[in-house]
């Protein structure tokens, strides 16, 4: 990372960001990478799924891997078995996710609403993984009336955790409204770790308003499923210089890379092509001639359909439409 400049982080995305996207978007300028989120029990377990989702490859450093629970000593030793299996650069607790199998069982957001045992279990994390450092990924609160994101910050900097991003909703929100960049300023201008700002930032333009929050790096996620160029083209707003979309071939060129990296990686075509047609989706957003486009990929099952349909689709789209930049609007 040059001097001076300020880090993009890929955000974690469970059943999206896995090694091969993940070394996607850092080709294309994201500079921290995080694992999705992995279950403490599932890792204390020694189950072999979770621990596939704990490697990445040297290419992907800076990395951290990210956990969630609501047991702080299990937590802890989970850390400590992730270090030992794959010696990651950070650590990285969720204190965001809102979804009920998460927070019922005390972890994710569940734990922005009960600020003692974030403590504990942000103390017992730093103290089981020093000295590598530990950062934390939270929401802004629970619901609206309880936005109590400055208050869990100064705890979690109290607590020794290093680096913390902030998604600037509630859990109540789930992905709904907009990300509150306001309450975002105010955490980064509450602690003194670096802070990162996270939510909907969809282009260059977004990301240049949202750095004026005082943060210290900026988060992705959906956006960059639908364009991986995000990282870059955030790059050249942040910088001033000029940035040039990809052209329609590029974009379907790295979406063939990626697909046919899944089918090595899993070796069925046929189960890693389904499992490739809610991110074709996002990837085609915003393409011209979308709708027929994506009737034909939601039922793709090889790779040998996707070059038909994508050679179609090429073959179908006027130069000028194809060069167009594409929006990207998200979901
Ligand atoms: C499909 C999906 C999976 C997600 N999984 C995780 C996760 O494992 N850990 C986490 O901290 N956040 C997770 N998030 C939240 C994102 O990291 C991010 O905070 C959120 O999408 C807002 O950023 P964006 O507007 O740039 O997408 C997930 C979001 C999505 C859409």
């Amino acid at each position: 990372m040059e001097k001076g400049h300020l880090p993009l982080f890929l955000a974690p995305m469970a059943g999206v960001t896995n090694s091969i996207f993940r070394t996607i978007c850092k080709e294309k300028g994201a500079d921290i990478l995080t694992t999705e989120f992995v279950s403490a029990d599932g890792i204390m377990h020694r189950n072999a799924r979770t621990r596939g989702y704990v490697e990445f490859t040297p290419l992907e450093r800076p990395m951290g891997v990210q956990l969630f629970g609501g047991d702080p000593e299990r937590l802890a030793e989970a850390a400590q078995q992730v270090i030992d299996w794959v010696k990651p650069d950070f650590i990285d607790i969720n204190f965001g996710c809102p979804a009920s199998k998460v927070v019922c069982r005390n972890g994710g957001s569940a734990l922005l609403r009960d600020c003692p045992l974030l403590e504990k279990v942000a103390n017992a994390v730093v103290r089981a993984c020093a000295p590598l450092p530990v950062t934390a990924k939270i929401r802004i609160g629970w619901d609206a009336a309880s936005i109590n994101a400055v208050q869990t910050a100064q705890l979690l900097e109290g607590a020794g955790i290093r680096r913390i991003a902030v998604h600037g909703r509630t859990k109540a929100q789930g992905y709904s409204g907009e990300a509150d960049w306001e309450v975002i300023a105010s955490v980064a201008a509450s602690v003194l770790i670096p802070v990162i700002g996270n939510g909907d930032i969809v282009d260059g333009e977004t990301a240049r308003k949202r750095i004026k929050a005082g943060v210290s790096g900026l988060m992705i996620g959906r956006a960059a499923m639908t364009n991986p160029w995000i990282f870059t083209e955030v790059k050249a707003a942040l910088e001033g210089i000029p940035y040039t979309a990809p052209s329609l071939e590029m974009r379907w060129e790295l979406v063939r890379r990626h697909c046919f990296a899944e089918v090595a990686s899993k070796r069925d075509e046929r189960f890693a092509m389904q499992g490739m047609r809610s991110r074709l989706m996002a990837y085609t957003r915003g393409m011209p001639a979308a709708r027929p486009l994506r009737s034909s990929l939601s039922g793709v099952g090889s790779l040998m359909e996707l070059d038909t349909i994508i050679a179609s689709h090429l073959s179908e789209i006027p130069e000028e439409a194809a060069s167009l930049e594409h929006s990207s609007n998200i979901v």
